[in-house]
């Protein structure tokens, strides 16, 4: 069996690779990424470090955007499972950086698309995100929900990604899961992102802003759930079949992956700030209110994410569980660790 990750050396590729490797020794696993440098790049490094002490583990350092790589790496590898999680990520930064956000997702999407249609796989598992769900106002979000009014170029780029494997689906037969992943954190995770962000703040004595006076919930979903949810996911394609007309419906679905349970902004620094002094990355005397601000809303930001993942819980037998104080325990001990 051998599986195609791109974003191998992002946070969700690595640890889903490790995952792989690590359960199933039997696996080839064949990771992509062009190791950009969005966010530090001795990041991707070291999660790739990990993964290379693995002998089933072929790492190929490539843009996604390169339909004759992609092809060549489809016809020289044949895989059966594709998982393509290499995208350029982030809503603020698609707003001062777009160009990157069609190379990478739109373009990069598109020729995993066509390299599926060329050598047939069994199931191709691709990300979306939580922020298609755009600034909408019924909770908690399910996919049956109408998302076509995306408040970011980030989360059209997402939504088309669904709208094209839909397309692909119906077209050439292609087995295609969109799992729309709802504020992944955890250790190693990305630095863009506020857990992280407001660690390097607080640590370098800096100020924090919160966002939207701190009247924001987001469904924060921990690495490890993530990652069991694409595993259950990866392995069940969904089926095919032929419709009354003779024709294949399509073998298409659609899953949120996030924790079901809204944390409100303040309570998340508030157990953010405890974690990181009980793991000595802040002394116990450390000023928090004197390094915290509110701020209005952002252009892009929305001011809830809620899962409703009963189909995931139905059709796998799984739902994201782990309490937002333990995860972040585990990422203020890895963030101790690494970096002091
Ligand atoms: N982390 C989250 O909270 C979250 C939430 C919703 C959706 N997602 C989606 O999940 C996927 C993985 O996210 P992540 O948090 O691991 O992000 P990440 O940035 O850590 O990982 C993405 C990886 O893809 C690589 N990459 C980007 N563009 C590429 C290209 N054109 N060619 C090859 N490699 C490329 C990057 O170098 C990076 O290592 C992304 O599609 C993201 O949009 C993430």
């Amino acid at each position: 069996m051998t599986i195609f990750i791109t974003g191998a050396a992002g946070f969700i590729g690595a640890n889903l690779a490790k995952r792989v490797l690590t359960d199933e020794p039997g696996a080839h696993v064949v990771g992509l990424d062009n190791l950009n440098d969005y966010y530090d790049v001795r990041l991707k490094q070291a999660r790739l470090a990990e993964l290379e002490a693995f002998e089933n583990f072929t790492f190929i350092r490539g843009d996604l955007a390169d339909k004759r790589l992609i092809s060549d790496l489809f016809a020289r590898y044949r895989p059966q499972i594709v998982v393509n999680l290499a995208a350029q990520a982030g809503v603020r930064y698609s707003i001062t950086n777009p160009d990157v956000y069609i190379e990478s997702n739109i373009i990069g999407f598109y020729n995993i698309l066509e390299a599926c249609r060329q050598h047939p796989v069994e199931h191709l598992v691709y990300a979306s995100s939580s922020s298609v769900y755009g600034s909408n106002s019924k909770v908690p979000y399910a996919t049956e929900d109408k998302v076509d009014n995306p408040v970011s170029l980030y989360a059209a780029t997402k939504k088309s990604n669904e709208l094209l494997a839909h397309a692909y689906a119906k077209l050439y037969d292609i087995p295609c899961t969109g799992l729309r992943f709802f504020t992944v954190y955890g250790p190693a995770g990305r630095p863009d992102m506020a857990y992280f962000s407001f660690t390097n703040k607080l640590r370098a004595g800096e100020t924090i802003q919160i966002f939207n006076y701190g009247n924001c919930k987001r469904d924060f979903t921990y690495i490890d759930d993530i990652v069991e949810g694409v595993l259950r996911v990866m392995r069940r394609p969904p089926e095919r079949k032929t419709g009354t007309d003779g024709l294949p419906v399509p073998p298409y679905a659609l899953y949120n992956i996030g924790n079901s349970q809204p944390e409100n902004l303040l309570d998340f620094v508030r157990i953010l700030s405890e974690e990181l002094v009980r793991a000595g990355v802040l002394p116990e005397d450390y000023d928090f209110a004197a390094h915290q601000k509110l701020v209005p809303m952002q252009p892009g930001d929305v001011p809830v994410t809620y899962a409703d993942t009963a189909p995931l819980e139905r059709d796998f037998g799984f739902r994201p569980h782990t309490p937002l104080r333990e995860g972040l325990r585990r990422f203020a001990q890895w963030y101790h660790d690494f970096y002091m």
